[in-house]
């Protein structure tokens, strides 16, 4: 445990661009039990395993990937909410991987969360005021004008009407719940969020309003936030920097522009061609490529040897079984764009001249369906 911990008064001042939080080598593995009758650790679920990654003060950074590749373990870590395996979580320099409860007080409501499930996460009970005000309370803060004050403040900020108050949360909206979640986290003045999939339960009309929500609230306040998303389109206009995962590892990570634009990773162009809308706002932009990226991620209990992503890859040669690729600047990258990848593409989204099919059940059966058509028309 860390005794020492002297973290800056909670609100000092931070730099923009300056580091808010790095993490390093940060590991999750969840143990695996089984035999009978004495039950035994028998493996382990390797839900994260050895992520780096920094995010700035006042920065969205963006952490994409399918389900499973341990993008909730992520923000559970560096919310404290988990027991990190391994690795080193800082928070404004100090080393809190460890810390307290106690140690943590000084700085537990700079970091707070948003949860993707607006309907379970509020309590129904509860009146919006209560909702919003209890961080407030729980954690002593008396704002100037009394906490109402504040709570109407922070439903006009989030787009809600200060009168409902009063309010019930079965009352609302999914769009309307999701931002009574927001004014909830904004209570303390947090200096990042940590975003969990915030839109995906929402309807696909109401997602953008969300979006716009939060990006103003990183710009207006200055609230850096580590948005977790499942696909690329959600991060795309929120997102400064994006890390995608597989498996539980980091495999690319850039700025907006190297990762969706000229990224490397045969997964990045993967998940990059499951975007339909990728490159519709630039009209100029290259035709995108076509890669179905289908097919299950494999067991986090026992990932595939070398490149985790090799068993879906379609450009694996010997080495990617042997060998784990080191996550590197590649030559012709940007600086701070990183992949982890021993045979990278080229840095282009341009069209391919056939369409790759990650998984080979789907490709067996598109063949017998072209097979079935061929065999209907002769
Ligand atoms: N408490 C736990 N005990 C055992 N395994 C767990 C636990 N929590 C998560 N896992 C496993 O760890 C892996 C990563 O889970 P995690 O929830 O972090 O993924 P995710 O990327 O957030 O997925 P999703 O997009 O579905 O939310 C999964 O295989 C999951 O089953
Ligand atoms: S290291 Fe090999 S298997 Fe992994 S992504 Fe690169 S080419 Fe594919
Ligand atoms: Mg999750």
């Amino acid at each position: 445990m860390t005794e020492d911990l002297v973290l800056p008064a909670p609100r000092q001042a931070a730099t923009a661009g300056e580091p808010l939080l790095k993490v390093e080598g940060l590991t999750k593995h969840f143990p695996v039990k089984g035999g009978f009758p004495i039950r035994r650790t028998v493996g382990a679920v390797q839900a994260v395993d050895g992520i780096d990654l920094t995010v700035n003060v006042g920065e969205s950074f963006g952490l994409v990937g399918e389900s499973g590749c341990g993008k909730s373990t992520t923000g559970r870590l560096i919310t404290r909410l988990l027991e990190p395996t391994s690795g080193s979580i800082s928070y404004r320099g100090q080393d809190i991987t460890h810390a307290s409860r106690k140690q943590l007080a000084p700085i537990r409501s700079e970091i707070q969360m948003i949860f993707q499930d607006p309907y379970s996460s509020l309590n129904p009970r509860q009146t919006v005021g209560k909702i919003i005000s209890s961080p407030m309370e729980i954690n002593g803060i008396d704002p100037d004008g009394g906490r109402e004050k504040r709570v109407r403040e922070l439903l006009e900020i989030v787009g809600l009407n200060p009168e409902h108050y009063n309010r019930f949360p079965h009352e609302f909206s999914g769009g309307q719940r999701q931002r009574i979640g927001v004014a909830r986290a904004l209570a303390l003045e947090p200096k990042l969020i940590v975003a969990d999939e915030p839109v995906s339960a929402l309807d696909v009309s109401i997602q953008a309003q969300v979006v716009n929500l939060l990006q103003e609230v990183q710009r207006e306040l200055g609230i850096a936030f580590l948005f977790i998303a499942h696909d690329l389109a959600v991060v795309r206009h929120f997102s400064q920097r994006v890390a995608v995962m597989y498996l539980g590892k980091v495999i690319e990570v850039g700025d907006r522009e190297s990762i969706y634009t000229r990224p490397r990773h045969p997964y990045t162009h993967a998940l990059l061609s499951a975007v339909p809308e990728v490159n519709l706002a630039d009209e100029s932009a290259s035709p995108r490529e076509r890669i179905r990226l289908a097919g299950d991620v494999p067991s986090p209990i026992s990932p595939p040897s070398g490149c985790r992503f090799r068993t879906r890859c379609w450009k694996a040669q010997d080495k990617c079984a042997t060998e784990e690729p080191p996550l590197i600047r590649l030559s012709g990258n940007h600086e701070g764009h990183l992949t982890a990848c021993h045979f990278p593409e080229d840095p282009t989204i341009e069209a391919r001249d056939e369409d790759i099919v990650l998984d080979p059940a789907l490709a067996a059966l598109e063949e017998q369906l072209e097979e079935d058509g061929g065999s209907t028309t002769s």
